[in-house]
């Protein structure tokens, strides 16, 4: 199976290497890591996070999630919800607060 770092942008933890599959939100949770999750469904916005793709692109946000961004975080392009992100590629992420 393919393998994509995280590396934590701002932040004492340590790049980790991950499993390519659905829900980074799995695998962090398993992790030591500096994001926290609350409904896991998209709604609540606490894992909202900032990413860069290190290595092509990541996936469009699906309806949901591009909703919950709209309120959390309307003006930033690299906000996402890691509840809901795949992870397809390689990723900067660094934990953001929503507005
Ligand atoms: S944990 Fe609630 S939106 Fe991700």
């Amino acid at each position: 199976m393919k393998q994509h770092k995280i590396v934590f942008t701002d932040t004492p933890f340590e790049t980790v290497e991950l499993p390519e599959g659905p829900f980074l939100a799995d695998y962090l949770t398993a992790k030591n890591s500096p994001v926290l999750f609350g409904c896991r469904s998209g709604i609540c916005g606490t894992c909202l996070i900032e990413v860069t793709p290190l290595e092509g692109d990541l996936p469009s946000p699906e309806n949901l999630e591009a909703e919950t961004l709209t309120l959390c975080a309307p003006s930033n392009l690299k906000a996402r919800l890691a509840c809901q992100l795949n992870l397809t590629t390689s990723i900067s992420l660094k934990k953001i607060k929503s507005l």
